[in-house]
C-alpha cells in the first residue's frame, strides 16, 4: 500500500488477479478494496494478470472479485487472461486481452493501436485452441463439467498443501510453523524448505 501510494500519479501497476505466481499470497477482498480505493485515488492504471482463474478457490467467480470489483469502482483496467492453465490448453496461445474505454471514441483508437502492436508480432493469432473452449463453454453439459474440473483441480492442489503441511509437523515433528503452506492458494508455493531439507 505504500508503494501504491508513493508512487508517481498515474503509474500502471500490474497485478496478478488470483493465485499469485509465484508466492500464492492473495490480498483477500477488504485488501483488494482497499488497493483499489488508493489506485483511484493516485489516478494509477490497473493491468491485470490473470492465468489461474478457478485455481486459488476452485470457483471462478470467486476468482474473478479483484477484477470485478475495479471495473465496479469505475477504474478502466487492462485484463490478459491466460486460458492455459484452467482449460488444460497449454501450447494452443488460448487467451484474451481486454482493455476498458471510455467511449466508442477511445475504443477505435485503442483498438488501431493495439493493431499495431500485434501486426508486426503474430498478426493472427491460432484458432485451434480458441474454437475448443468456444465449443465446450457454449455446451452447457461439457461448461459444468468443466466448471466440476476446475473445482477438482483446486481441491488437489489444497490435499498436496495439506500433505505437505501434515509431513512436516507430524512424520519429520518440525516445530516451525508451516501455515503460510495451507494459508497460500493456488499452484505456487513459498515453502521456505532449503535445498537440503527438499532433499531429505
Ligand atoms: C501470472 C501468469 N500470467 C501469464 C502466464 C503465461 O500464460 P501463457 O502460457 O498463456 O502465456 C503465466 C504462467 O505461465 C503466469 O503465471
Amino acid at each position: 500500500m505504500e508503494d501504491i501510494r508513493s508512487a508517481p500519479k498515474n503509474s500502471i501497476f500490474l497485478l496478478h488477479a488470483c493465485a499469485h505466481n509465484p508466492t500464492g499470497v492473495d490480498p483477500t477482498p477488504q485488501q483488494w478494496d482497499q488497493i483499489s480505493e488508493v489506485i483511484k485515488e493516485r489516478g494509477h492504471f490497473p493491468f491485470f494478470d490473470m492465468a489461474y482463474q478457478g485455481f486459488a478457490s476452485g470457483d471462478i467467480n470467486r476468482d474473478a472479485y479483484a477484477v470485478r470489483k475495479f471495473v465496479s469502482d469505475g477504474h478502466r483496467i487492462a485484463l490478459s487472461q491466460s486460458f492455459a492453465k484452467n482449460m488444460g490448453m497449454y501450447g494452443e496461445r488460448v487467451g484474451a486481452f481486454s482493455l476498458i474505454t471510455e467511449s466508442a471514441k477511445e475504443k477505435a483508437a485503442v483498438d488501431s493501436q493495439l493493431k499495431l502492436v500485434i501486426r508486426p508480432m503474430f498478426s493472427n493469432p491460432p484458432i485451434n485452441g480458441a474454437r475448443i473452449v468456444s465449443y465446450v463453454l457454449s455446451d452447457s453439459e461439457l461448461h459444468k463439467e468443466w466448471l466440476g474440473e476446475v473445482k477438482t483441480m483446486a481441491d488437489r492442489i489444497k490435499l498436496m498443501r495439506d500433505k505437505l503441511k501434515h509431513h512436516l509437523v507430524e512424520d519429520f515433528e518440525s516445530k516451525l510453523p508451516w501455515n503460510h503452506i495451507t494459508d497460500q492458494i493456488g499452484m505456487f508455493c513459498f515453502t521456505g524448505l532449503k535445498p537440503e531439507q527438499v532433499n531429505n
